[in-house]
């Protein structure tokens, strides 16, 4: 059979740096964190902000994770999905680092503290519900969960991330103090990103069955 050959991008997708180079990538948010952190780039309230940094990562590396499949269909490029999971894996990391400055640093483990927080300010309930779901799904990313739940319903848990997604913007807007604009912008690519897989747009006509089911 003769060769297919690929195009540089489609070489450098699979090429076995590729992996590494996104590990990295997806490294450089907590090294720029410490560096601010030992710098005193931080602020006034280095708690607060390592919990703000962390957070915004963790709902911009979500978003980048629900961007993969899109943009692998409308770009054919099919390499792309090789790093779907590592990305998903790394929101969920920045969710874990979050979680745990609140409740660590910004708390002191005081349970009782933070279970009041959970039931009293709807924000950090909204907030427990997106980490509860990203904690499911990262629990059960890998090839051996895939197996034991069966492709149709590892599939069907998996769509939980649009709606931690979805929490975690309603966690920011609910949290954000008068009118500011930023997390309206997380929540419109988040609403974007839904729209290309159901709406019958000549762009998302182009999706595959399998990605729009
Ligand atoms: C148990 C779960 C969680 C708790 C207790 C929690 C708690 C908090 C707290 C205390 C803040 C700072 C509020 C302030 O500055 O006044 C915050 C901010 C934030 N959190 Fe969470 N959070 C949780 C889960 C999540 C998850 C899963 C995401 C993302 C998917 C997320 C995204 C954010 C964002 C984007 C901010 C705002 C950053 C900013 O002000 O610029 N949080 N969260």
């Amino acid at each position: 059979m003769a060769a297919v050959s690929k195009g540089p991008v489609a070489l450098a997708l699979s090429s076995r740096w590729a992996k590494p180079a996104v590990f990295a990538l997806g490294l450089v948010p907590l090294g720029w964190m410490v560096w601010l952190g030992l710098s005193g780039g931080l602020g006034a309230e280095p708690v607060a902000e390592a919990v703000r940094q962390s957070g915004l990562w963790a709902l911009r590396l979500l978003l980048v994770a629900l961007a993969v499949t899109p943009l692998r269909i409308l770009t054919g490029q099919a390499g792309l999905a090789r790093f779907r999971r590592m990305i998903g894996l790394f929101a969920f990391f920045y969710a874990l680092l979050h979680v745990s400055v609140y409740v660590g640093v910004d708390q002191f483990f005081d349970w009782a503290a933070v279970w009041k927080d959970i039931v009293k300010r709807p924000y950090i309930t909204v907030g427990m519900g997106a980490f509860v779901i990203l904690t499911a799904l990262a629990a059960t990313s890998t090839n051996g969960m895939v197996r034991r739940l069966g492709g149709r319903r590892w599939k069907a848990l998996h769509k939980a991330v649009f709606i931690a997604g979805a929490a975690g913007c309603v966690h920011y807007v609910m949290l954000v103090k008068g009118w500011q604009y930023p997390p309206f912008v997380y929540a419109a690519i988040l609403l974007g990103l839904v729209a290309l897989r159901y709406a019958k747009s000549p762009a998302a006509g182009r999706l595959s069955p399998s990605y729009r089911t």
